[in-house]
């Protein structure tokens, strides 16, 4: 590892935090899908993970792909990606964001700490072209041969607003199926993913800014979207999926854009190895 990241690791903070929720933050999963914490950190550790953060997606290397543009193409990154973070750098586990994602991720789910698995995500929208992210539910990406109970934890490492970004959810939209989806611009090379939901859903959309070391938690069926960041400074966002093991499903869920992104994969995959 970089002598840079070293001394960032070195000054990681000890932080004890403990965030403090009632019924209605519960209620509000429970019936809406998803509900927010204006707090899950302190400003000492987000100021500590923005370092982590820039120096994670300060190498094009470290990227896994940008969500709204081919697969390798040129040009700008519009929505970069890093998944699972963590495995390379163990540190993002030994966090007060990281543990009490999962305090409030078992109180929501009703199940004990222990049950819980996790893994993270890190999605970054650049000043002026971060692009948006279209009405999709997270469980659309994920294994159709699995059966899933999980959640994601969100939390800005900037003040997320409607100008820079910051999510729409459609209430009670967690206890629909997951819906046919398709890559965007119907581009089987991009990864991102759209749904098209019933206008009627739409209109009751809630946006929900969230202060940097706030964090909105959701169901990974609750319908979302994310606007551009129009403004001049970027948009950091970190994000924790938790959930149980998922379970083999007795037959694979009928996702066709799932086997489109498999085949784009492979084909990547294989373009990769050639150079
Ligand atoms: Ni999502």
């Amino acid at each position: 590892m970089s002598r840079d990241i070293e001394e960032i690791l070195a000054r990681q903070p000890s932080i004890d935090f403990t965030p403090t929720f009632d019924d209605s933050f519960v209620e509000s999963f429970r019936t809406k899908g998803f509900t927010m914490l204006p707090r899950i950190t302190t400003d000492e550790e987000v100021m500590w993970l923005r370092e982590v953060y820039d120096w994670l997606f300060g190498d094009k290397s470290r990227v896994h792909f940008d969500l709204v543009r081919p697969y390798d193409s040129d040009g700008e990154d519009r929505l970069p990606q890093i998944i699972a973070p963590e495995q390379r750098l163990p540190a993002l586990k030994n966090t007060a964001f990281w543990r009490n994602g999962r305090v409030l991720a078992a109180a929501l789910m009703d199940v004990e700490l222990e049950q819980l698995q996790s893994w993270g995500h890190m999605i970054r929208k650049p000043p002026k072209i971060g692009e948006e992210l279209p009405w999709h539910q997270d469980e659309a990406y994920w294994d159709p041969t699995k059966i899933y109970r999980a959640l994601g934890s969100w939390m800005p490492l900037d003040d997320a607003t409607p100008e820079n970004g910051c999510m729409s959810f459609i209430p009670g939209s967690h206890r629909k199926d997951v819906l046919s989806h398709k890559h965007v611009n119907d581009d089987p090379n991009v990864h991102g993913l759209y749904t098209e939901p019933d206008p009627a859903d739409i209109a009751r959309a809630e946006m929900v800014p969230v202060p940097a070391g706030g964090v909105v938690l959701h169901h990974s069926r609750t319908l979302h979207r994310s606007g551009p960041n129009t403004t001049d400074r970027v948009r950091r966002a970190y994000s924790n999926e938790w959930q149980l093991a998922p379970v083999e499903a007795e037959t694979a869920a009928h996702r066709p854009w799932m086997d489109e992104h498999r085949q784009a994969w492979s084909e990547r995959e294989a373009r990769r190895q050639k150079v």
